[in-house]
């Protein structure tokens, strides 16, 4: 039997009964909302507005606000400049009253919405990313949370195995079995003034010089810098790869703690190997496989084959990923069109839900 939820005194269980369903017209896209007039026809219905005995004059609010983003719901979905619903929902009361209609033309991850639904108010979230509004829809739909917890399970169990795969390696303090943490990217540089590679996680922080005479911290050549040399690593100069510089894992095996890292340069010659025999050589494996599952390899922003250079961030030779998948390591899109594939083809009631609720 699939584990029960279990909600702590913390967190909100916000659709208590039976789950509600999200009003006709309910939409997330990257075209604009083909319903969005008329549901906003059938609110000045509902609550007639006339301009010239509009008395709305709330004052500021001013009172500070204590908040936590330690919750369940804040945590479903990361975001850019994410704020708690909880401190929103202060807000929503002070400014609106129920059944008012709240507009978040930059809604990122939906926040607002949430908390003005929360409240009773109805909600507009628009923003120009259809990943914010889809991330916005699912952070706004009821979902029944032991139905969401069973289809979790579900598909945890079944993408299990190759995920597994994907991620084990070993412990270097008793060599049991690993998971692997986050693995560390770092990009090579060369010094101008040794003409050695170096990692920038290597680069030694120093006090420097603007050009225009102002104190700044600098990388310099940890090389160099043994011969007493402050030899500047500009990221601005020519790229070398970036490469696997360290592996935070969990010891599957009892280790206390749980946790622990290795460097591919560490000082100890344990966890140097293991970096190499275990992390370095499944980054290996994975490399010299193709990914047996489908992912998207559009160019970002749908640009056409032709175009060289879109988008804001584009900058010669810096941002220079050109398609979806560039944004990801090999191994981590393999496990997300992995989680895709299984979340599409089982019979989850929402699969919606369950791609969002698993940050895909
Ligand atoms: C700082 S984020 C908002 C975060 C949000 N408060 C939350 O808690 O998740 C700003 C959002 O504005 C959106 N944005 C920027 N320019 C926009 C535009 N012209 N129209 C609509 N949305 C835009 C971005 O895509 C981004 O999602
Ligand atoms: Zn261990
Ligand atoms: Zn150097």
């Amino acid at each position: 039997m699939p584990k029960k939820v279990s909600y702590s005194a913390k967190q909100e269980y916000l659709f208590k009964e039976k789950t509600t369903a999200m009003p006709e017209g309910y939409y997330s896209g990257d075209q604009p909302n083909p319903n969005l007039r008329a549901f906003v026809e059938q609110h000045l219905l509902e609550n007639p507005y006339d301009p010239k005995t509009d008395d709305y004059d709330i004052p500021a609010f001013d009172r500070p606000i204590d908040t936590t983003k330690a919750t369940a719901i804040y945590n479903m979905h990361t975001y850019w400049s994410k704020k708690p619903h909880d401190a929103i929902r202060q807000y929503i009361k002070h400014y609106t009253k129920p059944g008012d209609l709240v507009l978040d033309p930059f809604c990122g991850s939906g926040g607002t919405a949430l908390a003005a639904l929360i409240e009773g108010r109805k909600a507009i979230a628009i923003d120009r990313s259809p990943a914010a509004t889809f991330i916005t829809k699912n952070y706004c739909t009821p979902v029944d949370a032991e139905e969401l917890q069973e289809a979790f399970e579900e598909l945890k169990a079944k993408v299990k195995p190759e995920v597994d795969w994907l991620y084990e390696t070993k412990c270097d303090r008793c060599g049991g079995k690993a998971t692997t943490g986050y693995t560390v990217y770092s990009q090579v540089f060369q010094c101008p003034r040794c003409l050695r590679k170096v990692p920038l996680f290597d680069c030694i922080e120093v006090e420097g010089w603007t050009q225009a005479g102002k104190p700044k911290k600098i990388k310099a050549c940890p090389h160099c810098y043994k011969k007493d040399q402050e030899e500047e690593i500009k990221t601005t100069g020519d790229k070398f790869g970036a490469i696997p510089v360290l592996v935070s894992y969990q010891c599957e095996n009892g280790c206390k703690p749980k946790r622990n890292e290795r460097r591919y340069n560490d000082p100890d010659p344990v966890k140097k190997d293991y970096f190499e025999r275990y992390d370095l050589a499944k980054i290996k494996e994975i490399e010299g496989k193709t990914i047996p599952h489908w992912y998207p390899t559009d160019r970002m922003m749908h640009a056409p084959e032709d175009q060289e250079c879109w988008g804001v961030k584009w900058r010669a030779g810096t941002s220079n990923f050109r398609t979806v998948d560039e944004l990801f390591t090999k191994r981590n899109l393999w496990a997300l069109a992995l989680i895709r594939e299984f979340a599409l083809s089982s019979h989850f009631p929402n699969t919606d839900m369950l791609l969002g609720s698993m940050k895909i």
